[in-house]
């Protein structure tokens, strides 16, 4: 077999456009090659821009396995660095959040300045002069922001972040509206792991098929206009391939936008709020505030890690081939009402909390897809739901119902592309 021709006809047998091979979730080998030839030849998600407003602050986080930190120095640029001691690799930081004014390893106490470059070397007359400290800066990522959102990449020559996300970023801007005038921040976040592949997670975004079923004892709790709002199957709501392993899941067309229809009747449950808002605000300003508290009417999956999902971010973390971290970030208005803050906060307990209605449930199927993928092996992963009547737009994005499959096959279509580069 040519050889050059070999690695395309693998990948031939393991995606198929409407289907995945089982073995996805499951071989060692495949989780191995994908952390290097996805993750590290993409542009990944780390932060978004309000975890770090200010010179010195911080967070941690991965890009693949690679742990990294994302820092805004003393000029207010962002850095993304690897978290790796140029002297015998011990990271330089273990905290997940925080501010400070350089990074100092706790081994032979090293230190970096902000922007990475190596400044003390503790009884540097050892080396007799040797040690040229400009050539030890702490490894650099690419960094580019859109919209509050930070990514990186260790591509030097990857096309620009702006082109990457192309038809994703009209939705992102979008998302964005839910800051009901003021600009979005994170407001906590809570983690969890669940043992199984982190692919059954990023299907899961744009998966409207389950939405009714897995999540009727959210739906049982909820009050009636809740639960009417989320009939999402019976909405006229479609899912987008926008390019890139990116897709959009509509699941109600009437919140797509947070600054139209500002004239509709202010839901029952959010009357309260709505009272509440309007002894300080005027009313167009306690309407854009309400629709903007209940969050957009899709969920946008940004490949590979980052769900912009109604009202809050997923963020996905690989860990081993059968364990993914999540975490939840909760999202609320920067300067904004702090009613309107707790309202969301509300929201994202009920649903997205350890003690919610629809997460915990969410997490279990996920965990029987993987304990079920360690038999039938050889069986084909099916993606085909919706492939018959998908239309392929003006754009050239290919749309179907609510309900289909096209988001993953959007994001097994890019896996497959970056695997065979
Ligand atoms: S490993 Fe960092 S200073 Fe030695
Ligand atoms: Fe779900």
């Amino acid at each position: 077999m040519d050889t050059l021709t070999a690695p395309s006809l693998a990948l031939d047998a393991l995606v198929q456009p409407d289907r995945a091979r089982t073995t996805l979730y499951t071989d060692p080998a495949l989780f191995e090659a994908e952390m290097k030839k996805v993750f590290e030849n993409t542009w990944v998600w780390v932060a978004h821009a309000s975890e770090i407003p200010r010179p010195g602050d911080f967070k941690t986080a991965q890009v693949g396995l690679q742990p990294v930190i994302v820092v805004r120095d003393r000029k207010g640029v962002v850095h993304v660095h690897v978290n790796r001691c140029r002297h015998r690799a011990a990271t330089v930081c273990e905290v997940s959040k925080g501010k400070t004014s350089s990074f100092v390893c706790p081994y032979h106490g090293w230190s970096y300045a902000l922007d990475g470059s190596l400044r003390g070397v503790p009884y540097e007359k050892g080396y007799d002069g040797d040690l040229d400290k400009s050539q030890y800066p702490l490894l650099s990522l690419r960094v580019e922001e859109y919209n509050g959102l930070i990514f990186a990449t260790f591509r030097r020559d990857l096309m620009p972040l702006s082109d990457f996300l192309g038809g994703a970023r009209k939705w992102i801007d979008l998302f964005m509206k839910q800051g009901g005038g003021f600009p979005i921040r994170t407001q906590g976040e809570h983690r969890f792991r669940f043992p199984g592949n982190w692919k059954i997670q990023l299907e899961n975004t744009t998966d409207a098929y389950h939405f009714p079923l897995v999540h009727k004892s959210f739906l049982t709790a909820a009050d009636s206009e809740t639960e009417e709002s989320w009939d999402i199957m019976n909405k006229g709501g479609y899912v987008e391939d926008l390019g890139n392993g990116h897709s959009v899941m509509v699941m109600m067309p009437e919140l797509v936008d947070l600054e139209e229809n500002l004239d509709a009747p202010i839901p029952e449950k959010f009357k309260a709020l709505a009272a509440e808002l309007a002894e300080e605000h005027d009313e167009m300003t306690v309407r854009r505030i309400v629709r903007a508290v209940g969050g957009v009417g899709f969920n946008l999956n940004l490949f590979p890690n980052l769900g912009c999902s109604a009202a809050f971010f997923r963020v996905l973390q690989p860990i081993a081939v059968d364990d993914t971290e999540v975490r939840h970030v909760a999202l609320g208005m920067e300067g904004g009402p702090a009613a309107a803050n707790r309202e969301r906060l509300r929201i994202h307990e009920f649903f997205q909390g350890p003690m919610g209605f629809g997460s915990p449930d969410d997490a279990e199927v996920w965990d029987r897809v993987q304990h079920g993928a360690q038999g039938g092996r050889d069986l084909w992963v099916l993606l085909n739901r919706g492939l018959s009547h998908e239309e392929v737009r003006e754009d050239g994005h290919r749309r179907s119902d609510v309900s289909a499959e096209t988001g993953m096959r959007a994001a097994y279509a890019q896996w497959k592309r970056l695997m065979e580069a």
